[in-house]
């Protein structure tokens, strides 16, 4: 990319930032959640509703079911977590409309990476609470636009209010890679993320203390 058309699209998504609003996925946010969702943001988004990350295996029983019947449950699951304060999040507004997200949480809550061989070779064990960010979500028409900047943002403000520790990130290392979802090597660093290790050819382990 032309470096001058690079600086120009910083400095678009740096005024950009001012006018996005923040807030955290609870009930009472549950009904912007499924908007940003049912908005068709992003492949895979929506049939999702997020859940991939909330389980090492298999996301419930979806044996027989149809693919309808299959986002459904998802969607069910996702609100039953978000009843039991068990999924959190961060949800990100432009003139009152729901128009990105970013999931973060404990390893509890979000075990999907622990199936990985090559993060378990890692073994990150850590004497104080260990928190994982795992997916964005954008809607389409406001990519480009530092909203999962913003996101992140508010989500490393969150993790600190509940007391900190280690938060890890799993971004991609080349735009092309499929996991776009887990967010940019370039974002976590602009947040003080250091470099730990390569995970496969798509993506890098990143971590940073707060
Ligand atoms: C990846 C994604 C989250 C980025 O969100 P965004 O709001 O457009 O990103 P931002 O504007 O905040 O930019 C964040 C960084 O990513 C980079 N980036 C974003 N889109 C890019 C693109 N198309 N090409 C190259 N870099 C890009 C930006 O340059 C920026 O890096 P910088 O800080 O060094 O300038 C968004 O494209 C998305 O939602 N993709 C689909 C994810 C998905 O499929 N989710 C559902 C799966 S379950």
């Amino acid at each position: 990319m032309v470096k001058g058309y690079d600086n120009a699209s910083a400095q678009l998504r740096a005024s950009k930032i001012s006018e996005y609003s923040t807030k955290p996925l609870s009930l009472k946010t549950w009904p912007d959640f499924e908007r940003l969702f049912r908005s068709h943001p992003a492949p895979g988004a929506y049939p999702c509703w997020c859940m991939y990350n909330h389980s090492a295996g298999a996301i419930g029983d979806t044996k027989g079911l149809s693919r309808v019947a299959r986002i459904e449950q998802n969607r069910r699951e996702k609100k039953r977590l978000v009843e039991k304060r068990q999924s959190h999040g961060i949800l990100v507004f432009a003139q009152g409309e729901p128009v990105g997200w970013c999931q973060y949480g404990q390893t509890t809550e979000l075990p999907r990476i622990d199936t990985n061989r090559e993060y378990r070779a890692l073994s990150p064990r850590v004497g104080k609470a260990l928190w994982r960010i795992t997916c964005f979500v954008v809607h389409k028409k406001y990519r480009r636009r530092a909203v999962a900047r913003t996101a992140l943002k508010a989500a490393l403000v969150a993790i600190e209010k509940q007391g900190g520790g280690l938060v890890e990130a799993y971004p991609i290392k080349r735009w092309e890679a499929y996991t776009k979802y887990r967010g940019t090597a370039s974002m976590f660093k602009k947040e003080g993320f250091r470099i730990v290790a390569r995970l496969g050819d798509n993506n890098l382990l990143m971590q940073k203390e707060i």
